[in-house]
């Protein structure tokens, strides 16, 4: 909190009792009421269970304004990051908050190089899954069970060996994930190179063999890129909360992250790109599409639109922007113009975008929508569209569980509670009730 600017103070009167609560300014985006000692001094909790109004933290990771479409990570606008830099290089600016000079972020490139690969011992973890289970179920198993391979990196205590943890988990991510795909497609695991960029590496761990050269093209390299960038970090979402509630009570960095990927496994959050192509599937064909968007607005029909709307965005997810256009190029490249798939979620984008209920409540195709899309058309099965959010996702996660761990004023996270069951009563017996 040592950053955050004074800026007046709030008057709260309740029970006939005045309190004042001071205004927090940080550099950008709305003031906070600090509300810290609301409780000493009133005795009352602030109610907001999905904390539509919350701040749970200072960061000066990540800045999002959802009403105007803003995203930057320190500083930088997502739309320049996807277009100029390179994951590795978002990665580096993530966990040091500053761009990398040339021979730091060779340095980097190389440090996270030389710890791509994963110990030994890890691969018999994978034969005891199931050849059928979920790959997110695969990597919350694999990336937890990382606590106990790597002891040399759990103490949060040293700096040094939590930047050992953060290069081990953002470098072994793409190696974990390609093995998860692997083993439920029953073809051998393959071992990263070091002469093959971040995302090459792991486009070719995923769909190479050792039977034959993999040399994927630069334009689904560019993109598999630039997914990454986009789902890097994301400020307080509900799996990087996650992370951030783990971690504050101590638990080691590789326990904080599995603790992540199960929360983004869900539907509302990462699994929505997985989410995208069922729907897409469910309705099947273009004409269908009216009955859908018709059960989408019905309150009684559990059926919602996909990969639109968002928590946070009210205007449209700068994220979707950029991927509309990767989407474009990789469609290309590809040769998949006439994929009854995507020519079915073009067309919904497109009268979505103009049915009066999407357009007041500003539900527009958020980053899962063109994500789902690009992954299909590079070959990725639906299982593995959120192991890839994952992979992303854990350079946002491990800075932000840096960040925290490394601010002064932390304490274990705690929230409270609004108690509505039985008051005091007597216990009876089983055969007395
Ligand atoms: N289809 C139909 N109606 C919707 C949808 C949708 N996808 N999303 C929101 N609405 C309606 C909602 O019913 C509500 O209507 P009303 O005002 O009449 O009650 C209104 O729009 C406002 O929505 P909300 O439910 O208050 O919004 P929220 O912030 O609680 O939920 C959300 C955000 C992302 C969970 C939701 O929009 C949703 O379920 N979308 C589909 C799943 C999805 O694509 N999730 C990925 C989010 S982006 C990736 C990430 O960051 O993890």
């Amino acid at each position: 909190m040592s950053d955050a600017k004074t800026a007046g103070t709030a008057t709260l009167t309740v029970d006939g009792q005045t309190v004042e609560l001071p205004i927090l300014e940080g550099t950008e985006g709305p003031k906070v009421i600090d509300v810290r000692k609301l409780y000493s001094q009133t005795g009352m909790f602030t109610y907001d269970p999905s904390y539509t109004s919350t701040a749970s933290c200072d960061s000066a990771l990540t800045y999002i304004d959802g009403e105007v479409g803003i995203l930057r990570h320190g500083g930088y606008t997502i739309e320049q990051l996807a277009g100029e830099s390179s994951f590795l290089e978002v990665c580096y600016l993530l966990l040091h908050r500053e761009l990398p000079d040339a021979a730091t972020l060779q340095d980097f490139e190389h440090t996270i190089t030389y710890h791509s690969m994963i110990h030994e011992q890890m691969r018999n973890l994978y034969s005891g899954f199931r050849r059928d289970a979920h790959p997110m179920a695969v990597m919350i198993g694999v990336v937890g069970a990382m606590s106990a391979f790597y002891h040399d990196s759990t103490d949060i205590n040293d700096p040094q060996q939590r930047l050992i943890a953060s290069h081990r988990l953002i470098a072994k991510m793409p190696t974990i994930a390609a093995w998860a795909y692997k083993y439920s497609v029953g073809q051998p695991f393959l071992y990263p190179r070091n002469d093959l960029s971040y995302s090459e590496n792991f486009l070719r761990m995923t769909f190479g063999v050792p039977a034959e050269e993999y040399v994927p093209s630069p334009a689904i390299v560019d993109a598999m890129d630039k997914i990454f960038i986009l789902h890097a970090d994301h400020e307080q979402n509900a799996s990087t909360s996650t992370v951030r509630l783990a971690g504050s009570s101590g638990a080691n960095p590789f326990a904080c992250i599995a603790a992540g990927i199960a929360t983004l496994w869900g539907p509302a959050h990462g699994g929505a790109n997985q989410a995208v192509l069922e729907m897409l599937d469910q309705i099947g064909h273009k004409d269908n599409i009216p009955e859908f968007l018709e059960r989408a607005k019905d309150k009684d029909d559990p059926f919602r639109l996909m990969g639109f709307g968002h928590r946070v965005y009210k205007n449209y997810d700068p994220r979707a922007g950029v991927l509309k256009k990767s989407a474009d190029a990789v469609l290309e490249e590809l040769g998949v113009d006439d994929d009854p798939l995507l020519e079915l979620a073009m067309e919904l984008e497109k009268i979505a975008l103009e049915d009066p209920y999407f357009v007041d409540r500003k539900l527009f195709p958020n980053v899962d929508f063109y994500s789902g899309i690009i992954l299909k058309a590079i070959g990725f099965p639906t299982s593995m569209f959120t192991v890839l959010f994952a992979l992303a996702r854990t350079a946002g996660w491990i800075a932000q569980w840096k960040e925290m761990i490394e601010d002064p004023d932390q304490r274990i996270g705690r929230p409270r509670q609004l108690y509505l069951g039985s008051t005091e009563r007597n216990y009876v017996s089983p055969d007395k009730r």
